[in-house]
């Protein structure tokens, strides 16, 4: 068990003794709650929330070509075939990571809770399970579905599924697990309080799937299935193709060791990440990390070098994964709104981004493999991400893609 003196010892090395400022007037188990809280937290990154915006690993970037659409229809069926033997065999799960907190879009819930729908109940997570369906029903075989939530949406999540009934899906095919919390500071690096005893955590970025899923015994179950391959994708793009065989299928005839969805980019400047290579391995080059010349670049066939931008859908190979887990991913630091109390113990719900969250981010597995496939879907068939209430990427645009697609709302 932690002592004070341990907690205030522990504190003092990282400069943050304030934590334990409303010590004294907390209840006997919430001290104890609080010096196990300060016990498992790891201070070590705070330091970073002042040098935000250097922290950024930059080799030499040079283009990686897609697998485009034209290419893909050519050997379609060749590649369906490939990815369905893969599914039918049972070597292929689904990864949900829906452990964000989904702080633009504003909601109180877990964002795969979010009703879109207009004359009836179109939830995103009915949306993702209704897309997982399909591919079901083509291979005639259940798909094993991994869901990752965080401390803060877990049992909300879970209940939501169990209320919905998991919307048709096999519930014995689901397994949740939860992924681990980092500390959320101010721009000075100083944590903040979410109450009088207890520091304000968030999810530590969806980096850390893979890691979380061994320590939560949950990549056990992966190995004893015999699952050889992850389909890992964002909860909040509602036209998301889940455990597509043509992709899979392709990314194993390729022989590469990952692959991943790309759309074309809607301008050169648009806010997503571009497929790479960096230092001659697989990367993405973050939007706001586009050099003029990156921009400009064209590759043989007068194309912009740097087209297809990633849509958080990556298919990874188990034991690759195996292989990469100790490796330490580079740390973002994120500015965000973080809810916290004041110093008159008054919670505090800020309009506007006031600190640090600190993040792993799913896109940087991509650059300890050794090759990754760019995959291209039609945006408008396959990517309409919910972030915020109103405008680009929004309920409304996503609303609007599904219609386009014939889904009734
Ligand atoms: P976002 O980058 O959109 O973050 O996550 P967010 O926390 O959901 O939303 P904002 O930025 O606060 O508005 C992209 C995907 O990664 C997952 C999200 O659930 C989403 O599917 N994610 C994000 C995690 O699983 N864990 C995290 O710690 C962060």
């Amino acid at each position: 068990m932690f002592t004070y003196e341990q907690a205030a010892e522990k504190l003092n090395r990282y400069g943050q003794g304030h934590v334990l400022k409303y010590y004294d007037g907390l209840s006997a188990e919430e001290k104890q709650a609080l010096l196990s809280q300060i016990e498992a937290t790891d201070f070590s990154m705070l330091h970073y929330a002042k040098e935000r915006g250097n922290l950024g690993r930059r080799g030499v970037i040079t283009p990686l070509g897609a697998m485009e659409v034209p290419e893909i229809e050519a050997h379609r069926e060749e590649f369906e075939k490939a990815g369905l033997e893969e599914i039918r065999k049972g070597r292929v799960g689904a990864v949900l990571l829906a452990g964000g907190m989904g702080t633009r879009l504003g909601s109180d819930d877990p964002k795969c809770m979010y009703d879109i729908g207009i004359t009836k109940h179109v939830y995103i997570m009915q949306r993702l399970i209704e897309n997982l369906q399909e591919v079901v029903k083509k291979a005639g075989v259940s798909i094993p579905l991994f869901i990752m939530t965080s401390d803060k949406n877990d049992a909300k999540t879970r209940q939501f599924m169990k209320d919905m009934n998991c919307f048709g899906y096999d519930p014995s095919m689901i397994t949740y697990f939860i992924q681990d919390m980092a500390p959320a500071s101010d721009y000075e690096g100083r944590v903040y309080m979410e109450s009088r005893g207890r520091i304000a955590t968030s999810p530590n970025g969806n980096g850390g799937w893979f890691v979380s899923m061994a320590k939560t015994g949950v990549l056990k179950k992966v190995q004893e299935m015999g699952i050889e391959w992850l389909d890992a994708f964002a909860v909040d793009n509602v036209l998301q193709r889940i455990c597509d065989p043509c992709f899979i299928g392709a990314t194993i005839t390729r022989n590469c060791a990952c692959g991943a969805m790309v759309v074309r980019k809607a301008a050169p400047d648009e806010k997503v990440g571009a497929m790479c290579l960096e230092d001659g391995k697989p990367s993405i080059v973050e939007y706001y990390d586009m050099t003029p010349e990156l921009m400009e670049a064209r590759n043989e066939k007068g194309d912009p070098a740097y087209n297809f931008g990633v849509i958080m859908n990556y298919l990874f190979r188990e034991k690759d994964l195996e292989r990469i887990m100790n490796e330490q991913l580079p740390l973002h630091v994120v500015e965000k709104k973080i809810a916290h109390i004041d110093e008159n113990g008054e919670l505090i719900k800020p309009e506007a981004p006031n600190g640090c969250k600190y993040e792993q981010l799913v896109l940087d597995m991509i650059h300890e493999l050794d090759s990754c496939l760019p995959y291209e879907v039609v945006r408008e068939h396959a990517f309409a991400p919910i972030k915020n209430k109103t405008g680009i990427d929004s309920v409304e645009s996503a609303r609007e893609l599904c219609r386009q697609n014939g889904i009734e709302l």
